[in-house]
This record gives C-alpha cells, sequence and structure tokens, in this order.
C-alpha cells in the first residue's frame, strides 16, 4: 500500500525513497560479471579491483557520477564485495560536523570500504578532513576546548573511499583530485535495460516476456532503477487484473493505467509539453509562463519534467524561453506550425 503512495507522484522519476530501496535490495547484482551495461566503467574498475587484490592492498579511492538510478550504490556494494571486505555506508547529508566524520574515520578495520554517498553535500569542514584522511591516512582528533584544544593525529589503517554523486561539476578539485579513478555512469540502452528486466524477473520468479521486456524498457528513460518499478507495478497489473502472466498486452496495459506513456513520460511531462504546443504555439515562452500553464511551480517544471525532455529532444532551451521540437509536436500527434525561422532562435 506504502508502496503505490510513493509511486502516485510518478513511475516514472529516477530518485527513491526508504521503501523503494528496500525493494531494490533484493534485485541489486552481487558481482562486477552480474552488472549490465557500463562496459567500459566495469572494464576499468574491473582491472583497478583485481590489481589491488593481487598486490594485497586496498586499492585506490574510487569517485562513481551519474544520474540517480543507474547503479552508483550497487556498484559500491560491489566493489566491496569483490574485495572481500565490508562496507560502511554514510553520505555527505548525514554527516552533520567533522566530528561524525572523524568517529566514522577512526573506526575503520584495514582494507573496509567507506561509501560517501552524495559526497558533493559535504560539509566544508569535513570536506577538509577527508582530504586528509584519503590522502595520508590520518585524521586529527581535536581534544579539549577553546583554547586549550589540541589536535592528536591518529593513523588510519589503509582503507578505500568510494563516493557517490550525481553532480561531479559541484565536487571541488582538492577532493576530486584525490580519487585515483572516476567512473561516469550514463543512461543504458534499450537492449540493456531488457537485460536487467528479464534478470529481475527470474530473481522476483515472475513469467516476463521478451516482448514485454522490450516494452518496459523502452518506457524506463534509460534508468535501471525505473525499469525494475515499471516491473514491479506491470507484475501487479498482471496478479490482479491479467492472468499472472508479463505478457506484451499485460505490459501495455500496466502502464497505460500508471499514464506512462511510449517514450515514457508521464502525466507532468505531457501537461508540458502540451501546453507548450497548443496554448503558446511551440515557444518561446519563459519557464515561469510555463509553469503557470500546468500549474506547478517553476523549480518543479525546471528539475522534475524539463531534464529529461531536453535530453529527448523533445524540447530546447533558448534565451528567449523553452521551445518545442518537431519532435514534441509529432509526439503529441499535432501538426507543427510552419517554420518560420525565427522560432527556434
Ligand atoms: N547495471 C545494472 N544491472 C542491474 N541492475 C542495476 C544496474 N544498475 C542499477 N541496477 C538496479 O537499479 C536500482 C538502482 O540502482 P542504484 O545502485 O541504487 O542507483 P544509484 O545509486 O545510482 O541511484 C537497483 O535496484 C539496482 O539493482
Ligand atoms: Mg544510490
Amino acid at each position: 500500500m506504502a508502496d503505490e503512495a510513493l509511486d502516485a507522484e510518478s513511475v516514472v522519476r529516477p530518485g527513491a525513497d526508504e521503501l523503494e530501496r528496500a525493494a531494490e535490495a533484493a534485485l541489486r547484482p552481487r558481482h562486477l560479471d552480474e552488472f549490465v551495461g557500463q562496459k567500459v566503467v566495469r572494464e576499468q574498475l574491473s582491472l583497478v579491483l583485481e590489481a589491488a587484490v593481487g598486490r594485497g592492498r586496498a586499492p585506490d579511492h574510487v569517485l562513481l557520477s551519474g544520474p540517480p538510478g543507474l547503479g552508483k550504490t550497487t556498484l559500491a556494494m560491489i566493489i566491496a564485495a569483490e574485495l572481500g571486505t565490508s562496507l560502511r555506508v554514510t553520505s555527505g547529508p548525514a554527516i552533520q560536523h567533522a566530528g561524525d566524520l572523524a568517529a566514522i574515520l577512526s573506526s575503520l578495520e584495514e582494507g573496509e570500504v567507506l561509501f560517501l554517498d552524495e559526497i558533493h553535500r559535504l560539509a566544508r569542514p569535513a570536506e577538509e578532513l577527508l582530504y586528509v584522511a584519503m590522502e595520508d591516512f590520518r585524521v586529527d582528533v581535536v581534544v579539549g576546548k577553546g583554547a586549550g584544544a589540541s589536535a592528536i593525529p591518529l593513523a588510519l589503517p589503509p582503507f578505500t573511499v568510494v563516493g557517490a554523486t550525481t553532480r561531479a561539476g559541484l565536487l571541488p578539485a582538492p577532493l576530486r583530485d584525490r580519487f585515483g579513478f572516476t567512473g561516469h555512469l550514463d543512461f543504458y540502452a534499450d537492449d540493456e535495460l531488457e537485460k536487467v528486466l528479464l534478470r529481475s524477473a527470474g530473481l522476483l520468479g515472475v513469467p516476463l516476456a521478451h516482448e514485454a521486456a522490450a516494452e518496459i524498457a523502452s518506457r524506463s528513460r534509460g534508468t535501471p532503477r525505473i525499469a525494475n518499478r515499471l516491473l514491479r507495478r506491470v507484475r501487479d497489473w498482471a496478479q490482479v487484473r491479467g492472468d499472472g502472466t508479463l505478457s506484451l498486452a499485460a505490459a501495455r496495459s500496466a502502464l497505460e493505467v500508471y499514464e506512462v506513456d511510449r517514450l515514457g513520460l508521464d502525466r507532468l511531462d505531457r501537461a508540458v509539453l502540451t501546453a507548450l504546443c497548443t496554448r503558446f504555439g511551440g515557444g518561446p515562452v519563459g519557464l515561469t509562463t510555463l509553469a503557470v500553464a500546468v500549474g506547478e511551480e517553476p523549480e518543479t517544471v525546471e528539475t522534475v519534467a524539463e531534464p529529461f525532455l531536453v535530453r529527448e529532444g523533445l524540447i530546447g532551451r533558448t534565451p528567449r524561453g523553452r521551445v518545442a521540437t518537431a519532435d514534441a509536436w509529432a509526439h503529441l500527434g499535432l501538426d507543427a506550425p510552419a517554420p518560420s525561422g525565427t522560432l527556434f532562435g
């Protein structure tokens, strides 16, 4: 039930909350060779890890960057598993004070992996503490208060930081430089998502037809998290309205109920696109005006709907405002106005 409430917003957003993470845990690949796609990162990472294992040393610190839902947390877990060590998990926002990080660092055991999610949100003092820990394997523990306070250097055993960020550009250069290896995750191709889906269906024990997997994949916005979520929705539909099998027809019916269209657009995405085309003649129109037309905050339109619409080449951002592309008109089944030459200027 709670799962439904969570998805009531939209089933195609890339973020996940606590409940969804629990559902995801069962579907996470545990080893690098089960991790679908991202061939380049996978190969580079396997070299880093194998070499470290061969030398019997902790590998370089690893930075994973990329949009939400593409497998950063999964890879962090895989790294620890491949190294045969344990993973300590924390995140930038969870660390309020430098002291919190000092406490975590000083409790690390040799060879452990420390996963720092959303590392770009680490507070400044904690960040500085982290530089030293990553480079010199040392943390300065402050004892006492005020004028009498002093810092006692504490040596740390070798360990590996795995940092994850959706915003690599926000990381200060000195922090970025302390990672010996950076892997950038990109959106998945449809055939890769199909593999993710078939693997997940196997783990969930549900019969997923190949054509259904292809259909779900094509509406999943290049994102495994969304693919797995749509799979669960299709499974629900098949169980309640169908005969339990995840056929192409079941997939289409379920995705219609959840208002996920052929390209993976949801209701808000389509509302933005429709307003842009039908009320503003395809633009250019300012963000605020467009947001008012769909009854949303400008920030919601900009951060929730626009990134994917832009990525899909359905809308463009110009200095004079948002414009609909020919593909947008086509997707809505509307006739685009005759090109005037100034429209996309
Ligand atoms: N390459 C992959 N192969 C199989 N499943 C994947 C892959 N990448 C992500 N997933 C699945 O997608 C979900 C989200 O992945 P996650 O690692 O939490 O993403 P991120 O941390 O980048 O937001 C998880 O259930 C995970 O199992
Ligand atoms: Mg994550």
